[in-house]
């Protein structure tokens, strides 16, 4: 089921989000299977919890093909109560966009190569390194469950701006 996908402004968007104490339980099962709807159906690359209003650790990520050279595939996961471990100092800029932002996009700086930890639906671990564009959607997906949208970490403001505007060849997908 499609939900609504909450906006900048929305006070759900900045808060804590909270651990997932059951995975089992059913309600989780229906919120993750409503994300993965919510974000196709947006065209998105990854959704939080708190984007469809419900202030809880989980993230769905993923690009089954690559889009460019940039954009390579990223496996689809569901990651419950993830963490993240910053693997050397390395960061990077690129391009962002956000189901919760519509229709912008800005150059954001994030660590290169990562280490990420969680459980799936059935509560089994999983824990990855990632680096580029996976780690980046991971990142970005973190941030969501901090509070934190991708405009609060801009810092070079002539990059961020409407897509459309930025790039009026590209069509509109946002993560
Ligand atoms: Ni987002």
């Amino acid at each position: 089921m499609i939900r609504q996908v909450r906006i900048m402004g929305d006070p759900v968007l900045r808060e804590e989000a909270l651990p997932v104490r059951d995975v089992h339980h059913p309600a989780v099962r229906s919120l993750v299977a409503d994300m993965w709807d919510t974000m196709a159906d947006e065209g998105g690359i990854g959704i939080a919890a708190p984007q469809v209003g419900v202030p809880l650790r989980i993230i769905c990520f993923g690009l089954n093909e690559a889009q460019s050279a940039d954009r390579p595939a990223v496996p689809r996961t569901v990651l419950i109560n993830p963490e993240i471990e910053y693997l050397g100092e390395d960061k990077e800029d690129g391009w962002e966009g956000c189901l919760s932002v519509p229709g912008m996009r800005a150059r954001i700086s994030r660590y290169v190569r990562i280490r990420y930890r969680g459980v799936d639906l059935e509560g089994n671990p999983i824990e990855r390194t990632a680096e580029g564009f996976h780690a980046r959607v991971v990142q970005h997906e973190y941030d969501h469950l901090c509070g934190i949208l991708y405009p609060m970490r801009v810092t070079d403001w002539s990059s961020f701006g409407f897509t459309k505007a930025m790039f009026p060849e590209q069509s509109e997908t946002d993560e």
